[in-house]
């Protein structure tokens, strides 16, 4: 028996202000874009902002349904309109923010399993890290170097043959 341990670093930021300019304005416009949420349903709208390769940025906000399981999230949502109008470009960076009606927006937003999925073939596919930069409205912020860390043991396309 072997034990295996994994661990990843990141960085906590206390204020916006702290961030290096490039990834203020990404988290601004991510704050701003969850204005374009959909979500009547949870009252819970989420905003993601892309710096690509191309020095693009491109936004995505989650459509919900009243179907429920329909509706999709914000980072997904990016990932179609990033793929789509710049087919084979990295994204260097991702903001994602939310704000709500119902709760604060005081805290780092977490991905859900299946947008950890949908980023990580998107690294795989263009072969560079995403830069992930969660936070709410307010308070702290997390950079994480790639969005690989999030999700380890992950299924992959090696395994399909
Ligand atoms: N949601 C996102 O868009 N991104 C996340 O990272 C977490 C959750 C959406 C899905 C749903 O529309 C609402 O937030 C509540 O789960």
């Amino acid at each position: 028996m072997k034990e295996v341990k994994f661990e990843f670093q990141y960085d906590i930021y206390d204020d916006i202000a702290d961030l290096q300019p490039a990834d203020a304005e990404l988290l601004k416009k991510a704050r701003t874009v969850t204005r374009n949420a959909y979500a009547p349903y949870s009252n819970f709208l989420v905003g993601a902002m892309a710096k690509m390769a191309n020095g693009e940025f491109v936004a995505g906000t989650n459509q919900e349904n009243a179907s429920y399981p329909v509706g999709i999230c914000a980072e997904r949502v990016l990932l179609g309109n990033a793929a789509t109008l710049f087919k084979d470009v990295a994204i260097e960076a991702m903001a994602i923010s939310y704000d709500s009606t119902d709760v604060k927006s005081d805290h780092p937003i977490s991905p859900c399993g299946m947008c950890r999925q949908a980023l990580l073939e998107y690294e795989t596919r263009t072969g560079k890290p995403i830069r992930l930069i969660l936070a709410g409205q307010e308070g702290k912020i997390q950079v994480i170097k790639t969005a690989n860390f999030l999700l380890p043991f992950a299924f992959n396309s090696s395994e399909l043959g």
